[in-house]
């Protein structure tokens, strides 16, 4: 039996009602049937590639490594064959009209969104904390940004929730808004009222959209928050190969079955964004992902997850100098992201020490604290280590090691907006030394990934209160 076959099979669920994965079969098909080779990829089943890289990646690997159209395996855009087929299935798993596997990650199905379905001079209501993509999006589409400034947990470094109050006042403010985009949750797994704020988007006529890159497991546990398609969102995009088990890069955008948004459309610039060579390997993982994610053996790995992180949390309850956000700290999270802090320790410094002394790698960390995911892929046995290695710092003096944090990592800034974003970004720039640009307006975007979001977009005043965020940066694009 061949590994594809074993995968295939291992996600019959209990009762061995098969789980399909159309292009998963098809690949598998196209491996046990190779065929004379003259087409796109050069590297032709692995032959031509450094045989030092065939040998890590294993050859398996290039030879189901091929592009669309060959094999029998049907095309992305438009969508035929098992593209198509996993690409209903994967509609129908998330409770969607129509979906769109993305390849160059969820960054594709936002700049989709913006480019399909907004115009120039338009305002887009969104959150601060929005990420990059979104408003890279706004530059090539004209539309602007209205800003929502959510909470912010300044104990915590982190950014809270987006009320929907506040979705209401701006809406009742003005009337040329377009759309409402709200991400949710966010990177460290806030949660904002979506229902409020989509019932409060359908009274005033205007779409919404949710970010949910963070949030492509809410579908399958009934521990977890309730997914925006079943409250009410447009459209969403999931990272899949976040938190999903796909691999990195796939994702998909969902539409709504009642969404009021032009599908057309949104195919149309995705098809002008994607590559026209799409991997049939980063396809079949979100098909796998997927398939997986439905059978029993993915809901159980999921409420494995789920139970890793009560278990972490219940001994981080249990340990004098580190603390977890709670998942009920007075709003909703998402219990399987963990954002711890230790007393007297950024959380860089926590992070490196877990990486140095322990062998430990989180999510992110920033000059507050630090993110642990609890993942799909983890086991048990996994989360006891982090828990014992915690439990081990929580108990050492580091003062000898502690140092001040200078650097600030999480942008919490509210914006002086002088000029519009895509004439910013396109106006004549120089570039000056950081120390001179207090006082001058930014041209290029700035936001560190993770988490992605803006320090400084084009058009806005840099100030004082940026400098903490640019210690790495030596210069600055300015507006001429
Ligand atoms: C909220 C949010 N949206 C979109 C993205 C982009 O996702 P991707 O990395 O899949 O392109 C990210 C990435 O970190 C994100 O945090």
């Amino acid at each position: 039996m061949t590994d594809v076959t074993r995968t295939i099979k291992s996600v019959k669920s209990k009762n061995t009602v098969k789980i399909k994965a159309p292009i998963v079969e098809a690949l598998e098909k196209a491996y046990e049937n190779p065929t004379y080779q003259f087409h796109i990829p050069g590297h032709t089943k692995g032959n031509g590639t450094l045989p030092d890289f065939r040998k890590l990646i294993g050859k398996k690997a290039l030879m189901v490594d091929t592009t669309d159209e060959f094999d029998g395996l049907g095309t992305l855009h438009p969508a035929t064959g098992p593209i198509k087929e996993a690409q209903e299935l994967a509609a129908k798993a998330f409770g969607a009209k129509k979906t769109f596997f993305l390849l160059n990650g969820s960054t594709a199905g936002n700049l989709a969104i913006a480019m399909g379905l907004t115009k120039k001079g338009q305002r887009i209501l969104t959150n601060r904390n929005c990420h990059r993509s979104v408003l890279t999006g706004m530059i090539i589409s004209g539309a602007e940004p209205l800003w929502l400034i959510p909470e912010r947990f300044e104990d915590w470094g982190i950014w809270g929730n987006v009320s929907p109050e506040s979705v209401e006042e701006q809406l009742k403010a003005h009337d040329d808004i377009a759309m409402v985009w709200i991400t949710n949750p966010t990177y460290e797994g806030v949660v904002s009222d979506i229902k409020s704020i989509s019932t409060i988007c359908k009274r005033y006529n205007v779409p919404l959209i949710v970010d949910e890159a963070h949030a492509c497991l809410w579908n399958f546990n009934k521990h977890l928050p309730t997914p925006a398609l079943q409250l009410g969102a447009d459209a969403v995009v999931h990272s899949l190969h976040k938190t999903g088990g796909s691999m990195s890069q796939s994702s998909m955008l969902h539409v709504a079955e009642n969404s009021i948004l032009d599908v057309d459309a949104i195919e149309k610039a995705l098809k002008l964004l994607h590559t026209t060579s799409p991997s049939l390997m980063l396809l079949a993982s979100l098909d796998a992902a997927r398939a997986n994610l439905e059978s029993q053996r993915g809901k159980n790995q999921l409420a494995r997850a789920v139970e890793n992180a009560k278990y972490l949390r219940r001994e981080i309850d249990t340990m004098e100098h580190i603390h977890h956000l709670k998942p009920d700290f007075g709003y909703k999270t998402d219990i399987t992201k963990v954002f711890i802090k230790a007393d007297g320790l950024s959380g860089k410094r926590l992070e490196s020490i877990l990486e140095i002394d322990f062998n430990i790698e989180v999510e992110s960390a920033s000059d507050a604290g630090l993110l642990i995911l609890s993942n799909i892929g983890n086991s048990r046995n996994d989360i006891k280590y982090l828990a014992e290695c915690l439990h081990k710092i929580d108990k050492t003096n580091y003062s000898d090691i502690c140092y001040l944090e200078n650097k600030k990592h999480m942008p919490m800034l509210t914006p002086i907006i002088k000029m519009n974003l895509r004439d910013s970004f396109y106006a004549e720039k120089e570039t000056i030394p950081k120390s001179q640009a207090i006082g001058r307006i930014a041209a290029e975007v700035i936001a560190e990934c993770p988490p992605g979001i803006a320090i400084l977009l084009p058009g806005e005043l840099i100030t004082e209160a940026h400098l903490p965020y640019l210690q790495d940066y030596e210069f600055i694009e300015v507006i001429k």
